[in-house]
């Protein structure tokens, strides 16, 4: 069999995993990444070309001739690195812009959902300050949801508790300019409450095959207090999303959103990322993102049992309908380690112990994915908010969360932060 080599763009802790599970694929040959980090580095080749520079991850790939590209981070999908990869004649993994418009635009998405029924928050967009204002003073509801409408680093969202908090943030982006182009345009919506819910899943703009579900932990200390984070760990699956709540989310949400872009003439192709919310009158979308989730990849994929390139073949053959996939029964957990002080300002190039050559921690069915690491004179050292996600597979979820926590006494490194209370709630 003719081996297929694959460019992966990007470099955290998504990127890892989705490398790990090229790596055991049959299929793959070489694996290359860009940027890539420390950790992705022991199993494919490395160039220091960033995610977001399209043409010159183009450049790239036209010197390194990969079967697949495979687009994993947000900016570049949105961007249309897809479109220009496809242009010059590479198979990729991702959608092409005019579909990943669904994470690029709130606006965009929330008109989408409108339109085709699919259930979300009601809401109102505005460009005018001053309008945006009197719309949160009539509804009078607290908290008020002000989201940016393009992509702002998982920070363009703000759940402000009074009028106060409401007009600044309204300010803050309609009038500072905080965000940029991002915060040009604002959406309002209604506060829903209920737990969360992640659904990853594979798409060739016909077929929809949703993955197992997890739960992702976001605020950045335990009993979920502190600022948003990127995740600061997840476990999979999601105990909460039970298989009513499944058929409820294919009928209503899964299917129709796939349909909605098909009519739109915007198929999506790739991975599309349903965060839900199991609210008390139904689950309801809280937002799409085009793209694997970071860090729910990382509890996902160790529980795909299919050959990874086989999906990635058959997502770009549109021929996702003839494929089964099949999952492990086991669970998974990740913990994420941090440098003291993410969110906000922390410190780099702390050196970390407790990882062997392969920058792992010799555990069984442990595996250290690198988020924000490098390799320098043959040591690891941090290089980011969020460092290593520290993951493990158990027959239920409390043995998965006491490998990964046993795996997270033995690393360390200066400052380093985690969470102790991941996946607390889903165990009983
Ligand atoms: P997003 O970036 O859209 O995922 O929003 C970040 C977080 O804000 C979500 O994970 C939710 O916890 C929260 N959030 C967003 N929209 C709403 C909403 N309409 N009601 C309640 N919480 C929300
Ligand atoms: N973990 C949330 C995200 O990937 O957007």
């Amino acid at each position: 069999m003719e081996k297929m080599n694959v460019l992966v763009i990007g470099g955290g802790g998504r990127e890892h995993a989705i490398v790990m599970a090229l790596a055991k694929s049959e299929k793959v040959g070489k694996l290359y990444a860009a940027p890539g980090n420390g950790g992705i580095s022991k199993y494919a080749e490395c160039f220091p070309v960033k995610a977001t520079d399209i043409e010159g991850c183009v450049e790239l790939a036209k010197k390194l001739s990969p079967d697949y590209v495979f687009v994993a981070p947000d900016d570049p999908l949105v961007l249309g690195m897809v479109d220009r990869l496809n242009e010059e004649g590479f198979k990729t993994f991702g959608p092409r812009a005019n579909a990943a418009i669904l994470e690029g635009s709130k606006v965009f998405s929330k008109a989408l959902m409108k339109k085709y029924g699919i259930p979300t928050a009601t809401y109102e967009t505005f460009t005018d300050a001053d309008k945006a204002i009197k719309y949160i003073e009539e509804q009078n509801s607290f908290p008020a949801v002000i989201k940016c409408d393009g992509l702002a680093l998982g920070k363009g969202v703000i759940i402000a508790k009074d009028m106060e908090e409401a007009k600044d943030a309204v300010n803050s982006m309609l009038l500072d300019g905080k965000f940029g182009k991002s915060g040009s345009e604002i959406v309002i919506e209604e506060f829903l409450t209920g737990p969360e819910v992640t659904v990853l899943a594979f798409t060739d703009g016909k077929t929809v095959k949703p993955m197992i579900s997890s739960m992702d932990h976001k605020r950045a200390y335990d009993n979920d207090e502190g600022l948003n984070t990127g995740g600061m760990g997840t476990i999979a699956p999601n105990p909460l999303y039970t298989d009513d709540i499944k058929a409820e989310c294919m009928e209503k949400i899964f299917m129709p959103t796939i349909k909605a872009m098909q009519s739109e003439g915007r198929p999506f192709k790739g991975c599309l990322y349903f965060g839900l919310m199991l609210t008390p009158k139904g689950a309801k979308v809280i937002e799409y993102n085009c793209r694997f989730g970071d860090p729910e990849t990382q509890v996902v994929l160790p529980l795909l049992e299919t050959d990874i390139m086989d999906i990635i073949e058959a997502v770009w053959e549109e021929k996702l309908d003839t494929l089964d996939i099949k999952w492990s029964e086991k669970a998974c957990a990740c913990v994420v380690m941090a440098s003291g002080g993410y969110p906000e300002k922390y410190e780099t190039g702390k050196e970390m112990s407790g990882l062997d050559e392969m920058g792992q921690c010799g555990m069984a069915d442990t595996f250290v994915y690198h988020a924000g690491t490098k390799l320098e004179n043959g040591k690891f050292l941090t290089a980011g908010g969020r460092v290593l996600g520290v993951t493990a597979t158990g027959e239920n979820l409390k043995v998965a969360l006491d490998k990964a926590y046993k795996a997270v006494d033995v690393i360390s490194f200066e400052k380093a932060h985690y969470r102790k209370d991941i996946g607390k709630k889903a165990v009983k």
